[in-house]
């Protein structure tokens, strides 16, 4: 289990939002500073939209700065449920490097192996991964269900799976690809950004079930041994 899990509690988007921006920012220009390159992770999902703007009107150095996403919903880049476009549209004007994972591979599994592929390319690994989290406790795209064991237990050294969530959720019914737990544990930076009190009632079970938990974010968090922050909007 992270070796240590604190929250940090936000009455206000716009608290939640400067604190961030000014973490996230840290984060790229120490990493700047260390190794003169950035590769982060961000999540989709509707939580970081005011965020990205956030970060987008900040003093940031952008050039040498690699974004992933955490997961791909497997659909057309100009599709409203794609979670690159937007990461696209806010730091690809700013001069960051944008890596999109899906493909139009035939099946999901080929697209999480082109995925896979794709981050064997990049300076591993990632400065910063920050997850979301859905009310059924699923985080980047390992839902509860048929496919978590296949992202959490990949063989070694697989970066990006692909997955079909059994349930399909409702705001996005459809295949992804997503970082696995290894990848996930790997970042030298994690962070959780999510609000309300049903969220975090799945989040606090889950943190209390670790290993044993039916919550996929509680099995990621099992896996890795950093501090994570989680970053909260009391709603
Ligand atoms: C996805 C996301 C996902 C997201 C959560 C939270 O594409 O499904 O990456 O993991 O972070 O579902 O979404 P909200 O921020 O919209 O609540």
């Amino acid at each position: 289990m992270a070796e240590e899990i604190e929250y940090w509690d936000f009455a206000t988007q716009d608290e939640l939002t400067e604190q961030l921006v000014g973490d996230i920012g840290f984060i790229i220009e120490s990493a700047l500073d260390a190794r003169g390159q950035a590769l982060l992770a961000f999540p989709g999902g509707s939580t970081p939209k005011p965020v990205f703007a956030g970060l987008a009107k900040a003093n940031i150095r952008w050039k040498n700065v690699t974004i992933i996403p955490t997961d791909e919903r497997l659909v057309p880049v100009d599709s409203p449920l794609s979670n690159i476009a937007l990461i696209a549209k806010t730091f690809l004007p700013l001069g960051a490097r944008v890596l999109p994972l899906n493909s139009e591979a035939e099946n999901y599994t080929l697209a999480g192996s082109a995925a896979n592929a794709r981050l064997m390319d990049l300076h591993w690994p990632p400065d910063l991964v920050w997850l979301g989290m859905g009310k059924d406790g699923h985080t980047a795209s390992i839902f509860p269900g048929p496919d978590m064991e296949g992202a959490i237990h990949a063989d070694k050294g697989v970066r990006a799976v692909g997955v079909m969530p059994d349930p399909l959720p409702p705001e996005a019914p459809v295949a992804r690809v997503t970082l696995t737990a290894e990848a996930i544990a790997s970042a030298r930076t994690t962070i959780i950004v999510g609000g309300g009190r049903d969220k975090k009632t799945v989040l606090d079970k889950a943190i209390e079930e670790g290993a044993r938990s039916a919550f996929p974010i509680g099995r990621i968090l099992d896996r890795i041994e950093i501090p994570v922050d989680i970053y909260w909007l009391d709603s």
